[in-house]
């Protein structure tokens, strides 16, 4: 039977929740939404909706599809009920132990028997996670990126007690929505967000060094790699100070190779956190545009 039939319940409509229930959807899934705030469902409901619409706008997606997707995706307040008979549960709540593993144990008891239960968590354990249902062989990550409709890669995680079934299913599901999926083991930073603290922190020493100017270093990563963004704009976007949590703690967990560099905490004391502070490695005018040249300049370090 093809699992186009398969019900899927993502719990968390937020950001992610929003991006990975529209893929659910759209890929024909019949989909339902979760989450404890209704404001958030009715704010996912309407963005899903934007998205679509904004394929038909581009001539990506056909009108009849936009609606059909539409009408496979719902909201629901009460967890319990919408888990009921689910083959797959996404949970993408906020980033926190206890609420992901309080909604696993209310909802696994209500699915299908052996359904497949995934987590997007970014950096907690997944065999932590797990913990928290009687089958932790059948918890998987399955961490998106974002935004979702955008970004082609699914990392799948494998906990210490995830089975082959469990990555194997999870895989399935991330072809369904045209993602391409590696597979990791449980690690810090799994492969995405550790290679990126890394260039990012190197860049910011190379920065501190004057090794080049701010721009030359992400020219160098953009046209002699050919990255869509350089490491310190990059850095921009994220926020140096989500940068620099990411890396204490793969620096708790990974040893010296990333010990966090002097000019980012530097920067996050000095509330230089990036675009959004309007100044971070480069500084930005009030519509968010970057100002040419504002580099931060070896010298002023
Ligand atoms: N933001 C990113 O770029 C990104 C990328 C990959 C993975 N992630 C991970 O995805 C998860 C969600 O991140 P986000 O950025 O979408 O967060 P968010 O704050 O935008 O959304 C979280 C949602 O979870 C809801 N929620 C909290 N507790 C709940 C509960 N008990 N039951 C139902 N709903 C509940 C909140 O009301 C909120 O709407 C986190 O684990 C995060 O680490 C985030």
């Amino acid at each position: 039977m093809s699992i186009l039939k398969d019900k899927v319940v993502v719990v968390g409509a937020g950001l992610m929740g929003t991006g990975i229930a529209h893929g659910f959807a759209h890929a024909g899934f019949t989909t339902v939404l979760v989450d404890s705030q209704a404001a958030a469902t009715a704010k996912a409901l309407a963005a899903v909706a934007r998205i679509l619409d904004d394929g038909v706008r581009l001539g990506k997606v056909e009108a009849l599809a936009a609606e059909a997707a539409k009408a496979r995706l719902s909201a629901q307040s009460d967890l319990g009920h919408a888990a009921e008979g689910a083959a797959l549960l996404v949970e993408t709540v906020t980033e926190n132990l206890a609420v992901k593993q309080a909604v696993l144990s209310a909802a696994a008891p209500r699915m299908q028997a052996g359904a497949l239960i995934a987590t997007n968590t970014s950096a907690l354990s997944v065999t932590e996670i797990a913990t928290s249902v009687p089958q932790p062989e059948r918890v998987v990550g399955m961490h998106f990126f974002n935004p979702v409709h955008k970004m082609k890669l699914v990392e799948l995680v494998r906990g210490l007690a995830t089975s082959d079934e469990a990555v194997a299913r999870a895989r399935a599901y991330s072809d369904a929505l045209g993602k391409t999926s590696i597979v990791v083991n449980e690690a810090p930073g799994l492969t995405t967000s550790r290679m990126s603290a890394m260039a990012g922190n190197e860049a910011m020493c190379m920065l501190q060094e004057g090794v080049a100017t701010a721009e030359d270093i992400d020219t160098a990563l953009r046209m002699g790699f050919n990255h869509p963004m350089g490491p310190l704009e990059l850095g921009d976007l994220t926020g140096w100070d989500t940068r620099l949590s990411v890396l204490r703690y793969l620096h708790a967990m990974l040893g010296e190779k990333f010990r966090p560099c002097p000019l980012i905490i530097k920067m996050v004391a000095a509330g230089r956190l990036g675009r959004k502070t309007g100044a971070g490695v480069y500084r930005y005018d009030e519509k968010g545009q970057r100002i040419p040249g504002s580099g931060l300049k070896a010298s002023a370090l």
